[in-house]
């Protein structure tokens, strides 16, 4: 859902009417500006703050409503603990917990008093654009298909309509914040992909949102079935075989860079809209989660999104593969054996291994038709991954040790981590085929490390990393700033990434 909560930077005056939150050092540390409303209200703060044994430690919270002598409805102070926050993730965690206490006001204000504690805690301008983006990413919701009036009547009246910033320099808050929002808008834009339903976003409807991209001046190229066939696409084409619903390829190009020139990084997703497994269905407790399975590719798209709307200086292209894995009369079957564009045959031993059918043309087509400098792709590829890794970090593979090292900075930078998982030639050994080039399946062993090899043999001397985010994309943990199923997971990261290497 689009945010509408406004944000608003203003000057570092105490409001007079709404929900103020203030900060508090470890030991009781204040700002001039918590000292100066402890007087206004005689003392309540300092009173609730020793009823309440509040020390100004990190997750520490007090809450005075209504307070005495003044129109506000109620006062917020945050522990911030010892730890000097530096990262803007780290003040986005902090805008997330004040997301999570100030989520309704009867004036529908929320002010944030972003005033310095002595030299420990400093709210420059990143600080306080991270703390606003934090707070609108901990308010998202998926909440469209909840229609029936007592269900919205018992939410909290009360609906935020303006969080605002009192800080040292409004303008330079502002334009701190404007790459931010862009980023939120990317994310939230993913994370809608993520929770919608099989029936309603199919490869078809993804595309037409893609297409609408182009307002933000993105080039926008969408291939349909009979394009990609041209194309001799036949391992995605076979993944959406049995559906009554169309595949498509869809190529978001954004040049931004001065060097019209340059080559560009391209970034490629899965995007199985829905994957019951195929003719080898998959057992249905928990299949409802299969709509999540192009992750990958909501990742790609958001990222587009805020690469545009932030007008990043760099040549980046994403490119999805957009498909649905059903079982049909028409379906593919196990057995069969395709030929991917690349021209390697691919012998299909199980059809619920679909993510890399779908990427291995997706990989050829970009490397053969935008020569990139890099390829990363993203994909909801393998159970395995969650196995090895659970929900904290997504896996790494990768054929480049600059690439690499890079992305797992990012990782640690961004929040949203990565763990380098192993590649070798004792594991592509074990998708070899009897019949075929290769088979889709490497057995029960190191899963997601057989589902990379088949991917890096579509790569060919390309730097590429695969991130596979089967853990992270879904069924997300909740965060301080992530409630919602569909965390939008990898573009932080990957605009992290950008910011630091591309621009
Ligand atoms: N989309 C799934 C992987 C997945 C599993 C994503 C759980 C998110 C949560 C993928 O297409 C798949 O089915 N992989 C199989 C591969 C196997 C058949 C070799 C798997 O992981 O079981
Ligand atoms: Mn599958
Ligand atoms: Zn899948």
């Amino acid at each position: 859902m689009a945010s509408k909560i406004a944000i608003d930077f203003i000057a570092q005056d105490l409001p007079e009417t709404g929900t103020v939150v203030l900060f508090s050092g470890s030991k009781k540390s204040f700002s001039a500006l918590l000292k100066k409303l402890d007087k206004q209200c005689e003392g309540q703060i300092s009173k609730a703050m020793s009823v309440s044994s509040f020390e100004g430690q990190e997750n520490q919270l007090i809450e005075i409503l209504s307070p005495a002598k003044l129109n506000l409805s109620r006062i917020l102070v945050l522990g911030l603990g010892d730890e000097t926050a530096s990262e803007n993730r780290q003040w986005m965690n902090i805008g997330g917990r004040i997301g999570a206490c100030a989520a309704s006001d009867p004036q529908g204000l929320v002010t944030i008093m972003a005033q310095d504690i002595g030299d420990k805690h400093v709210f420059t301008p990143d600080a306080v654009a991270s703390m606003a983006t934090g707070y609108l990413m901990r308010r998202y919701e998926f909440d469209k298909y909840k229609k029936s009036t007592s269900e919205k009547a018992s939410k909290p009246k009360h609906t935020i309509k303006t969080v605002a910033l009192a800080c040292k320099n409004v303008k330079a808050c502002a334009s701190a914040y404007k790459p931010l929002e862009a980023l939120r808008a990317g994310v939230f834009m993913a994370r809608d992909l993520v929770n919608e339903p099989g029936n309603i976003l199919g490869p078809v409807e993804f595309a037409l949102q893609i297409r609408e991209l182009e307002s933000l001046g993105l080039k926008v190229t969408i291939l349909d079935e009979a394009e990609m066939a041209a194309s001799k696409m036949n391992a995605l084409l076979a993944v959406g075989q049995g559906s009554v619903r169309e595949s498509r390829l869809a190529i978001m190009q954004w040049n931004g860079s001065d060097n019209a020139k340059d080559k560009p990084l391209a970034i490629v997703g899965k995007g199985v809209t829905f994957d019951s497994g195929g003719v080898s269905i998959k057992p249905s407790a928990g299949m409802e989660d299969m709509k999540g399975d192009m992750g990958g590719a909501a990742c790609v798209t958001g990222l587009m999104r805020t690469l545009a709307t932030r007008k990043a200086k760099a040549n980046i292209i994403g490119v999805v593969g957009l498909t649905e894995n059903m079982p049909d009369g028409k379906s593919y079957r196990p057995g069969d054996v395709v030929t991917s564009m690349s021209g390697q045959t691919i012998e299909v031993l199980n059809t619920d291994a679909e993510g890399r059918l779908v990427l291995a043309d997706v990989l050829t087509y970009t490397i053969k038709h935008y020569k990139p400098t890099a390829v990363i792709d993203l994909a909801t590829l393998t159970g395995a991954i969650l196995v090895a890794l659970g929900k904290e970090y997504a896996g790494l593979f990768s054929n480049n040790e600059r690439l690499a090292k890079r992305l797992l900075k990012a990782g640690e930078v961004s929040g949203e981590k990565l763990w380098r998982m192993p590649l070798g030639k004792a594991y592509d050994k074990l998708i070899d085929s009897r019949i075929a080039d290769m088979k889709n399946t490497g057995g029960r062993l190191a899963g997601s490390t057989t589902a990379a090899q088949f991917l890096q043999r579509y790569v060919g001397d390309t730097p590429w990393a695969h991130l596979d985010i089967a853990g992270t994309a879904m069924a997300s943990p909740k965060s301080h700033i992530n409630q919602s199923w569909g965390a939008g997971f990898g573009i932080q990261l990957l605009n992290e990434l950008i910011m630091e290497h591309y621009e």
